[in-house]
């Protein structure tokens, strides 16, 4: 075996845990695209500015009868499929999302039934657009740690239901999709070599939706209020996402004693093409090693990254034993940075 060019942190010498890869991967978009001059007709918009200020040109809408399940268990096929096994071989399930089905039971349990996975426990976590990475993490625990031999993480959004579509400082961000991944234990370690997560709830009114929880449960006035929509400050999101992904990213790559030059791949966030290229820049990332899919899909929240890892994979810019950097941000504030060997 040829010696590894980088530190796995994973595998230092007091190391008790079980290899992780993930061992397939899969994503979903709804066929529905929502282009910047169908917005136009909606709000006071232009192509012109949605493009300049964010680099979106379009976006996909489920239908109103597909759900974040829906398209949670569409992904979850694609990734079981790439991976070559059963959804019976299936021991946990893992959502991440802001836009579940319902309030309970977990949209894990739903995609549980959807698949066939009747092995399976399921459980949602909520870390917004860092969701993906969050859920990886604690998938792979779970393998490490022997409780688990096969985990399907999925990040999954419907948006749409959640965005005010008369505000145009929101509308025209958002998108739905899927993404999921099959991870494994495998004796070739081809999974996260680190994750740097990280929160800071004292800024959680930049970005959120006050409506359908317990502060305040659902009412004719809550929803005459306009309180189940996202409220973002966009220029402070902005900011603290730019600072938060670099420093993130800088620690992962610290971790694996890695130079961002060794990195075939940054998977960035797919929010807004200036805060790619901000973090890009500060981090001396070359513009083409940088996947961007957000011309196409919006910001998709939790499925952002899993959608763009699939992409990647799929058009063949990542091989296997290539390095990725994936890096987010989202509300909470929550942010995340990992260094997957794929
Ligand atoms: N079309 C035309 N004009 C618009 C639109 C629009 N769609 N939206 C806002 N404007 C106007 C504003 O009203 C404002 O007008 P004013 O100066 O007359 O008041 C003007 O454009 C400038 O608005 P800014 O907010 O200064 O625009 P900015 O350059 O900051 O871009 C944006 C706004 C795109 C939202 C940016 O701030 C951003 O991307 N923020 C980060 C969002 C993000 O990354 N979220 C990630 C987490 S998402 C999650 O966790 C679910």
């Amino acid at each position: 075996m040829t010696a590894k060019r980088f530190k796995n942190p994973r595998a230092e010498h007091n190391y008790q845990g079980r290899p992780c890869s993930i061992v397939g991967v899969g994503s979903y978009v709804p066929d529905r695209v929502l282009t910047n001059a169908d917005l136009e007709k909606m709000v006071e918009t232009s192509d012109d500015w949605i493009t300049s200020r964010t680099g979106i040109k379009e976006r996909r809408v489920a239908a109103e009868n597909e759900f974040t399940s829906d398209m949670a268990a569409a992904a979850a096929r694609r990734a079981i499929a790439s991976a070559g096994i059963k959804a019976e071989e299936i021991d946990l399930i893992i959502v991440a999302t802001i836009t579940p089905d319902m309030m309970f039971p977990s949209t894990a349990c739903l995609v549980q039934h959807k698949i066939g996975a009747v092995r399976a426990a399921a459980f949602d976590i909520e870390a917004a657009c860092s969701g993906f990475i969050y859920a990886l993490e604690i998938g792979q625990q779970f393998i490490m740690s022997r409780s688990c031999n096969t985990v399907l993480v999925i990040g999954a959004e419907k948006l749409s239901t959640i965005v005010d579509w008369k505000d145009r400082n929101t509308c025209v961000l958002f998108g739905d999709g899927a993404g999921a991944a099959i991870l494994q234990n495998r004796p070739d370690s081809h999974g996260l070599l680190t994750a740097c997560m990280g929160a800071d709830g004292g800024k959680s009114e930049l970005l959120y939706m006050p409506g359908g929880g317990s502060m305040c449960p659902a009412s004719g006035q809550s929803v005459a209020a306009g309180l189940h929509f996202l409220r973002m400050d966009g220029k402070e999101t902005f900011k603290n996402a730019v600072t938060a992904m670099q420093t993130a990213a800088r620690e992962a790559l610290r971790r694996c004693e890695l130079d961002i030059t060794q990195i075939k791949c940054v998977i960035p966030h797919q929010a807004n093409r200036r805060i790619i290229e901000a973090v890009g820049e500060r981090l001396g990332v070359r513009q083409d090693q940088v996947f961007v899919n957000l011309d196409k899909y919006g910001n998709t929240s939790a499925a952002s990254v899993a959608i763009a890892f699939d992409e990647a994979v799929r058009t063949g810019v990542i091989q296997r034993g290539d390095l990725v950097l994936m890096v987010v941000f989202g509300a909470g504030l929550t942010w995340a940075a990992a260094v997957i060997e794929w």
